[in-house]
């Protein structure tokens, strides 16, 4: 394998070996290596040699290290180290040996309900975690979920654009960061007048959701600002619509969790948790069968529209317009002018006669 001279150096002085490589992203490429002595395999996530001497990239990737340091969740990435010195910088995680959502995503890979159910619940409750900790995730998309090949377990990584309460620095006020496709609203503009917080990352990973079931994304639209536009203006094509047969319930949980005003959304992470643990209790056992028939116990926010758009799929949401008034509204307004106007019109002429 082809690796930089003193990528391998500083793996060496650290006692990894390195035996090839698992993923590239935007910072660095992610290599796996195994303790020479301990025999522990890691993921060493390295910040890519043209970027370890650009002080905005080594400072984000020092704060990732710190957040993943504040962290301990058996369904978040375990920091085992973090190099900082000399030319290359890494940090040595838990490996994590199976797949990640972005792979699965285009294999097309069919998930059953309660799956996806089991899976969002986890990163709800690891989400949970870090917001109890003030950490903002920031960047919930496919690629930063992880999936253990043997136990299934659900593993969420990549906190490089995490904020904690205490932190301003790295984020000038109003600059939008993240994924485009998986931002929330409020990431993208100000009109809820609210800062982003946890509900953000539910947001996304409401978006993460809806995709693993319908194999269709909700926003994705030809070019990042008309897929921010969708975010924001554009109406997601109700689950049931893509997919009739996805439980009613499970529907109502995941389209509220893309509420586009954060006040109308899940409250929190253990609120969200909660809600699938019970649906999934419920499913499981049979109970209530979750038949299209069956009456829903909540009420969707954005009612289902009563004719289906046949073959219209979420990427065509429809581009942002003014939010329309009802005919019959324009018209009373234009009859209550008219009859002021000619009230108005009649005591001018009582008065001035
Ligand atoms: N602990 C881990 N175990 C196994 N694979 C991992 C681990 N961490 C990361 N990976 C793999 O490496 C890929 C890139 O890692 P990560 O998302 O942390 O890097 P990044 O540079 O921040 O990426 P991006 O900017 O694209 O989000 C992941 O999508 C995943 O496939
Ligand atoms: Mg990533």
């Amino acid at each position: 394998m082809q690796v930089n001279e003193a990528i391998r150096s500083a793996f060496d002085k650290h006692n990894y070996e390195l035996l090839g490589e698992i993923g590239r992203g935007g910072m660095g490429v992610v290599y796996l290596g195994q303790h020479r002595k301990l025999g522990r395999r890691v993921a060493l996530k390295t910040l890519t040699p043209d970027r370890s001497t650009k002080e905005n990239s080594i400072r984000r990737f020092h704060r990732e290290a710190k957040t993943f340091a504040q962290i301990r969740h058996p369904n978040i990435a375990n920091l085992f180290e973090f190099e900082d010195q000399g030319a290359v910088q890494f940090l040595a995680l838990e490996y994590v040996e199976g797949t990640d959502l972005e792979r699965e995503r285009r294999k097309r890979r069919k998930w059953k309900y309660d799956e996806v159910a089991e899976i969002i619940a986890k990163l709800s409750d690891a989400l949970d975690h870090t917001h109890k900790k003030g950490i903002l995730h920031r960047d919930i998309k496919p690629g930063n979920i992880l999936i253990e090949k043997n136990t299934n377990r659900v593993v969420l990584t990549d906190f490089g654009l995490a904020k904690g309460d205490q932190d301003e620095s790295l984020t000038a006020a109003g600059f939008a960061v993240g994924t485009p496709a998986y931002m929330a609203p409020e990431q993208i503009t100000d009109q809820f007048g609210l800062k982003p917080d946890g509900r953000a990352d539910l947001f996304s990973l409401g978006t993460v959701a809806y995709e693993m079931l319908t194999h269709k994304h909700p926003f994705l639209a030809s070019d990042d600002l008309n897929t921010m536009r969708n975010i924001v203006n554009g109406k997601v094509t109700p689950l049931r619509d893509v997919d009739p047969a996805i439980p009613p319930e499970l529907a109502w949980i995941l389209e509220n969790m893309m509420e586009k005003d954060p006040k109308n959304r899940v409250p929190d992470a253990a609120t969200l948790s909660q809600r699938l643990n019970t649906w999934l209790a419920k499913f499981r056992s049979g109970e209530g069968g979750f038949t299209p028939t069956t009456p829903v116990p909540y009420t969707p926010l954005t009612p289902a529209p009563t004719s289906r758009a046949s073959g219209s799929t979420p990427q065509q949401a429809p581009s942002p317009t003014p939010a329309r008034m009802p005919i019959g509204l324009i018209i009373g307004i234009v009859i209550g002018g008219v009859v002021l106007l000619g009230v108005g019109v009649a005591i001018g002429v009582v008065l001035f006669k």
